[in-house]
C-alpha cells in the first residue's frame, strides 16, 4: 500500500502532523526552559524522551519519525506506518 505523494498530499500531511494530530508535538525535543515549550529548531520529528510520566508504566520514548533510514522510519512502507498509527504494531511486529 502506497500513499499518493503529490505536492498537495505532502502539504496536507505536514499540516496535519504539525498542527492537528500532535504527531510532531510528541515526537520532537522541546526547549523546556522557554515559555510554551517550543520545538527545538531543525529537530522536528526526531524523537523525544519523555522519561517517567506519572500514571504510565516504564519510561516513555516517542521514536524518531524522520525519513532517516537508520534512526527514523525511512525504510518503512506507507502500510507499515499506517499499521503503527492505527493498530499500535511496530514494523517488527512488536505490539
Ligand atoms: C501523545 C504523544 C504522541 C502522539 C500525539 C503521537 N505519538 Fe507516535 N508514538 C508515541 C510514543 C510514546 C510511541 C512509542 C510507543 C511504544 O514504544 O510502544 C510512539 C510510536 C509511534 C510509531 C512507532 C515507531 C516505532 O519505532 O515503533 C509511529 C510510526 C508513530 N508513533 C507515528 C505517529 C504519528 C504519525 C502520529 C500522528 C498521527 C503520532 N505518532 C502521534 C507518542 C505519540
Amino acid at each position: 500500500m502506497e500513499a499518493l505523494a503529490t505536492p498537495e498530499t505532502i502539504a496536507r500531511g505536514a499540516y496535519l502532523a504539525m498542527n492537528v494530530t500532535g504527531c510532531i508535538a510528541c515526537h520532537s525535543d522541546v526547549e523546556s526552559s522557554q515559555p510554551g515549550d517550543p520545538l527545538v529548531p531543525e529537530r522536528e520529528g526526531s524523537g523525544r524522551d519523555w522519561g517517567v510520566v506519572p500514571g504510565f508504566p516504564g519510561r516513555i520514548r516517542a521514536p524518531n519519525l524522520t525519513p532517516d533510514p537508520e534512526t527514523g522510519i525511512g525504510r518503512w512502507s506507507d502500510g507499515e506506518i499506517l499499521r503503527a498509527v492505527r493498530e499500535g504494531v511496530s514494523r517488527d511486529g512488536r505490539g
